[in-house]
């Protein structure tokens, strides 16, 4: 068994970890840190993780999570994580970071949108952990950045239509719903049940922190300058994320040749579903799985491609990508202990 840690154990994100660890047959968690809740026993604190009756909850001691783990994943607020991520891989570990601090390659972009970064030495690293573009990088990686899940959803919905340039790159818009998890466990008043309740909003219109991370991954894909219009949204659910994403065609196709051209780029990727033009994805068809579902249907009379993808933000958006990235990096199988089906409806 591979022994693993989770840093920030507590947050929405290190929970998932916790839960969909318990179903993979090669890895256990041998220690998970919170600072509120250390010396409590996570199976007393949280019930349904009936699984874990000897794991007690650490304080955040990075020399004790050394000496037990091989892996360690961090599931920690970005500008936190950093300090943390560099002390494992100094001490040669295999890191998968959930936070968004080793996912921009240029350090003034990060420092733009995020603030002061105190690892850039480990930047050219980190391998952007998006499996199905990636994986080869990502099996020969120590440091995985784990993609944000708005980025994820983005990313994976454009990227057959920018490798075959059927489509312009200045006039992209991404049209992107969140559940309220996307924002973290602590208490704020913007996630408060009365005021996301029977409520939606858009929010950071044109001026989110994931857009730099979608912009630099398009770019790469493309080959050229790509640039957005992105603008989120909270949607009264717990868990769940629906991107849709409109750009212009260069030359006509129908919605057969584009759901082709999807299929086929996708092939073999197992947590990837492409509906069939008639079909669209929903979000309670994924949810609590690592599936990202697509859907794609061509506007002929304004030349515009509609692309929509639906992931669970805690799972595709964070958590089981993070399983599926450590199984690459162990040279497991891709799928192992994340096939699993959504809880439906
Ligand atoms: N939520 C999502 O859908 C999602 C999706 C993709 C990526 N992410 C990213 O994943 C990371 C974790 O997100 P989350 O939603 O799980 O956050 P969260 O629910 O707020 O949990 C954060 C965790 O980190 C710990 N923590 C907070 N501040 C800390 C500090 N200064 N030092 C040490 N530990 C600290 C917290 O526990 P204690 O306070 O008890 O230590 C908690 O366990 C973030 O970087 C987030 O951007 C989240």
């Amino acid at each position: 068994m591979t022994k693993v840690g989770i840093i920030g154990a507590t947050g929405y994100t290190g929970l998932e970890l916790l839960r969909c660890l318990l179903y993979h047959p090669k890895a256990e968690v041998t220690i998970a840190t919170s600072r509120q809740f250390a010396g409590q026993k996570v199976a007393v604190l949280f019930p349904f993780l009936k699984g874990y009756q000897d794991l007690t909850l650490s304080p955040l001691d990075l020399e004790t999570v050394a000496k037990q783990t091989e892996v360690v994943f961090t599931a920690l607020p970005h500008q936190v994580a950093m300090e943390v991520v560099s002390f494992f891989i100094k001490k040669g570990k295999k890191v998968i970071d959930l936070s968004a601090d080793f996912r921009l390659k240029d350090p003034g972009v990060y420092e733009t949108w995020y603030g002061p970064h105190k690892a850039k030495e480990l930047l050219p690293l980190a391998i952007y952990g998006l499996p199905e573009i990636y994986s080869e990088k990502i099996r020969g990686a120590t440091l995985v950045a784990n993609p944000g899940c708005y980025p994820t959803t983005a990313i994976l919905a454009l990227a057959p239509f920018l490798s075959k340039g059927v489509i312009e790159l200045n006039n992209i818009i991404i049209d992107a719903k969140s559940g309220v998890s996307g924002a973290g466990r602590g208490a704020k008043l913007a996630t408060h049940f009365c005021e996301v309740n029977e409520n939606m909003e858009a929010y950071k219109v044109c001026n989110h922190r994931h857009t730099p991370e979608i912009e630099q991954e398009l770019t790469q894909l493309a080959g050229k300058v790509v640039k957005v219009t992105f603008v989120p949204h909270l949607i009264p659910i717990s868990r769940g994320m629906f991107t849709t994403v409109y750009a212009r065609l260069i030359k006509t196709i129908t919605s057969e040749t584009a759901h082709r051209l999807m299929t086929d780029y996708y092939k073999n990727k197992p947590f990837i579903e492409v509906l069939p033009p008639e079909n669209v994805p929903k979000t309670i068809y994924v949810r609590g799985t690592n599936i990202c579902q697509l859907g794609v249907k061509v506007d002929k009379k304004s030349s515009t491609i509609v692309i929509m993808a639906a992931i669970d933000n805690l799972a595709k958006g964070a958590s089981t990508q993070a399983i599926q990235n450590m199984n690459l990096m162990l040279h497991f199988p891709e799928e192992m202990g994340l096939k699993t089906l959504p809880v439906f409806p």
